[in-house]
C-alpha cells in the first residue's frame, strides 16, 4: 500500500521504508521534567516514512493523513519554524537540529508519512514524527549517531523547535521500545531497564476519549512551572535538583514549607507518582499483578484530585472502568486533559467491557469513545 501511493504520489519507486511507534506509558505521569521515573512501552501502532533521494535540494514531503494538502516542498536552506507549514514542522525540526549539531544533510528526498496514531489522542503521534524523521535521516545518510542522540533531538525539536516544554518520555518510549517490555527510565540518569510485560490472561486496552489536546494550548506548561516552584522552596532546606529525588518521609517532613495548597498538591503528585512507579515495577516483575492495578488505580485518583489534569471525559472512561468485571486497573495516560486512557482487562471480559464502558462514555458525555487493544512493539527501525 505504502509503496502504491509512493509510486502514484512521486512516480517513481521508494528506496527504503522506515517505522516509528506510538506509546502508551503504564504508569509514571509528569515525573519525567520532575527528575522521577516513567514506565512507558511503544505500542505496535505507529508512524510510516518511506524516502528516495531526488537530487535536489528539496526535500518534497506528502502525508496520507493530511491528504488535502498535497505535496509540500521544503527548501533544505530555509527550515525556519512556520505556522503555516503544518505537520511538515516536526520534520524540518528534526533536519534542521541534527545539522546544528554537525550532521550534512544536502541531499533532498522525496518522502511520503503514513501514521496510524489517531492524532492529538495523546499517544504521542509527534514524537513518534520526530523518531521515524530521525531513523530516516541516520540511515539514508549513513550518520554514525546513536539512538540516545535521536531521542534527544527529538526533545529538542518539541522543546526549542516547536515550543512545547515537555520532558523525555516520549521520545524515549519510541526510540528504545522493545516487543513485550515495558521501560523503567530513571529520567533524572536516563538510566534504563527493561520489564517484561507478563499480563497472563490480561490485555491492555486503549480507550481514547476523542477529546482532542493539544499540547502547546494546554496546561502542560502551567503544571511544569507549579513544580519548579514547590522545587525552589525546598530547595531552600534540603539539597536536591528534582522532585524526583525525594522519598516520603522526607517530603513529608518539609511538605510545610509549602504554603500554598495548590502547590503542594502538584508536589505531592510528583513525589508519590515516582515512588508508585518504582513500586509498580517491582510489583509486575514479581508477578503480583492485583498490586501492580491498584498502583494504577491509584497514579489515577492523585492525577485527578492533585495535579488535577484528567477531566470529565478521562474520569469517566477510568471510574467506569474500574466497576467492570475482570479489571486490574484504569488510568489516564500522556499529558491528560483529554486524550487517551489505559485498562487492563481479562482477555474473556474484553467484549463485555468495551460494551459496557462505551455506553456510559456515550450517555455521560455526548459522543463516543474508541477502544484499541494495545501490542507492545519494538521502538523506532528501518523495515523492509
Ligand atoms: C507528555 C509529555 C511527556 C510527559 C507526559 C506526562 O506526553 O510529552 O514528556 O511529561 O506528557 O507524563
Amino acid at each position: 500500500m505504502l509503496r502504491t501511493k509512493f509510486e502514484s504520489v512521486f512516480a517513481k519507486s521508494p528506496e527504503r521504508f522506515f517505522f516509528a511507534p506510538g506509546r502508551i506509558n503504564l504508569i509514571g505521569e509528569h515525573t519525567d521534567y520532575n527528575g522521577g521515573h516513567v514506565f512507558p512501552c511503544s505500542i505496535t501502532l505507529g508512524t510510516y516514512a518511506v524516502a528516495s533521494f531526488n537530487n535536489s535540494n528539496k526535500c518534497s514531503l506528502y502525508s496520507m493523513n493530511f491528504d488535502s494538502l498535497g505535496v509540500r516542498e521544503v527548501s533544505l536552506d530555509d527550515l525556519d519554524y512556520k505556522k503555516e507549514d503544518n505537520w511538515t514542522n516536526y520534520v524540518k525540526g528534526m533536519i534542521q537540529t541534527l545539522e546544528k549539531s554537525g550532521y550534512k544533510i544536502d541531499k533532498g528526498m522525496d518522502i511520503l508519512f503514513y501514521g496510524e496514531i489517531p492524532n492529538g489522542a495523546g499517544l504521542s503521534s509527534s514524537a513518534s514524527i520526530e523518531l521515524v524523521t530521525g531513523v530516516l535521516l541516520k540511515n539514508m545518510f549513513n550518520f554514525d549517531v546513536d539512538t540516545i542522540d535521536l531521542i534527544k533531538t527529538g526533545k529538542a525539536v518539541e522543546n526549542n523547535y516547536i515550543g512545547v516544554n515537555s520532558g523525555i518520555m516520549d521520545q524515549f518510549a519510541i526510540g528504545m521500545g522493545k516487543k513485550d517490555c515495558a521501560i523503567l527510565l530513571d529520567c533524572n540518569t536516563l538510566e534504563y531497564s527493561y520489564a517484561p510485560v507478563k499480563l497472563d490472561d490480561y490485555n491492555i486496552i486503549i480507550m481514547n476519549t476523542n477529546k482532542r489536546r493539544e499540547l502547546a494550548d494546554s496546561k502542560y506548561n502551567e503544571r511544569r512551572a507549579e513544580c519548579e516552584e514547590a522545587l525552589a522552596i525546598l530547595q531552600k532546606e534540603l539539597k536536591i535538583n528534582a522532585l524526583g529525588e525525594l522519598d516520603a518521609e522526607t517530603f513529608e517532613k518539609y511538605k510545610y514549607l509549602i504554603k500554598d495548597e495548590v502547590i503542594l498538591k502538584r508536589a505531592k503528585h510528583a513525589v508519590y507518582e515516582n515512588i508508585r512507579t518504582v513500586k509498580a515495577t517491582e510489583e509486575l516483575n514479581k508477578g503480583n499483578l492485583k498490586a501492580f492495578g491498584e498502583l494504577i488505580n491509584q497514579s489515577h485518583i492523585s492525577l485527578k484530585n492533585d495535579y488535577e489534569v484528567t477531566g470529565k471525559e478521562l474520569d469517566t472512561l477510568a471510574e467506569t472502568a474500574w466497576k467492570q468485571e475482570g479489571i486490574l486497573g484504569a488510568r489516564m495516560t500522556g499529558a491528560g486533559f483529554g486524550g487517551c486512557a489505559i485498562a487492563i482487562v481479562k482477555k474473556d471480559s474484553t467484549d463485555k467491557f468495551i460494551e459496557n464502558v462505551s455506553n456510559t462514555y456515550l450517555n455521560e458525555i455526548g459522543y463516543k469513545a474508541d477502544f484499541y487493544i494495545a501490542n507492545i512493539g519494538d521502538g523506532a527501525k528501518e523495515v523492509i
